[in-house]
């Protein structure tokens, strides 16, 4: 997919950080965008935003009001979008949040909402719009993490569910391509987002270190990268340097990510004695 005039896009998580930016820029190129999230209020201000992007004023550009861990509610709203909007070409799974700790303030109600959110708001969403897309083909695109494929000290609720992301797309990439629809994984690093800024409200100290010398990137350069990744057809998309060599090195040496990773928790372990 290149030419994303007239093309209808869905993005879980569009009101605000990477899936706002996802959604300014391909309504930039002319794409139709329907953003879901739970909050009205900040719904509203990114469809403005958005709109103020589009290029031209033909563009359709809307919210649905959604909560995409309700199993019952995602295929609600999602049949009524796709009665209101038609069938999507492109869905993006944004919707996601993260609350690092240790491992033993991490309680169960937090485990199983993060995977509620960040598992099954992408299995949701999916359920609920593949019957329609096998129609007429189409691309998925489900956000993950660097997290997702590399355990982080702090990150034991986010890495379950973040992983769980990448597992599902794998297996589900084959399912569909019989249909035309192909499946995508987004690995951000860190990246400057409201959400962001509320996770790091809780990072361990230890989780600080082993990310203190990776370069923060913008919004709208993951947004870029994943639009070059869609058009590439690839299935990892790995936004900027460090992410991509953090990914080769997991798979070439494992033990060196480790090695590294453990030397920097144990020099905050070391200064905290
Ligand atoms: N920023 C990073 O450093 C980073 C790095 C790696 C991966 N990621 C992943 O990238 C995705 C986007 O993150 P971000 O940093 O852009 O976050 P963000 O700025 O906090 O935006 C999150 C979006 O998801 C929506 N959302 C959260 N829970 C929801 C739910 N249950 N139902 C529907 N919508 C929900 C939020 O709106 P409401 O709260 O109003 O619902 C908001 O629109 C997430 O999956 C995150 O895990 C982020």
């Amino acid at each position: 997919m290149k030419n994303w005039m007239d093309k209808t896009i869905y993005i879980t998580g569009g009101s605000s950080g990477i899936g706002l930016s996802a959604g300014r820029l391909l309504a930039e190129k002319g794409a139709n965008i329907l953003i879901f999230a739970r909050g009205m209020n900040q719904l509203e201000l990114a469809v403005e935003k958005i709109k103020s992007h589009s290029a031209s004023g033909s563009q359709q550009i809307a919210c649905m009001q959604l909560d995409v861990s309700d199993h019952q509610a995602v295929h609600h709203v999602m049949d009524r979008a796709v009665n209101e909007f038609g069938c999507p070409d492109l869905l993006i799974n944004s919707a996601g949040r993260a609350r690092p700790g240790y491992f033993h303030e991490i309680s169960y109600e937090q485990m199983d909402e993060t995977m509620r959110i960040n598992f099954y708001g992408v299995w949701n969403p999916v359920s609920a719009l593949l019957p329609h897309m096998k129609q007429k083909g189409g691309h998925i695109v489900n956000v993950s993490s660097i997290a997702g494929f590399l355990g982080v000290f702090g990150y034991t609720d986010y890495s379950a569910s973040k992983f769980a992301v990448i597992g599902f797309s794998e297996a589900l990439k084959s399912e569909v391509r019989p249909y035309n629809i192909q499946v995508s994984v987004l690995c951000p690093p860190d990246t400057s987002t409201p959400g962001l800024e509320i996770e790091n409200r809780t990072k361990p100290e230890e989780t600080r270190e082993i990310s203190a010398n990776a370069k923060q990137m913008h919004p709208d350069e993951v947004a870029k990268a994943l639009l070059k990744g869609i058009e590439g057809r690839r299935f990892m998309i790995i936004p900027g340097f460090d992410g991509k060599l953090t990914w080769i090195l997991k798979r070439m040496l494992p033990g060196l990510v480790e090695a590294v990773m453990d030397a920097k928790i144990r020099k905050v372990q070391n200064q905290k004695l």
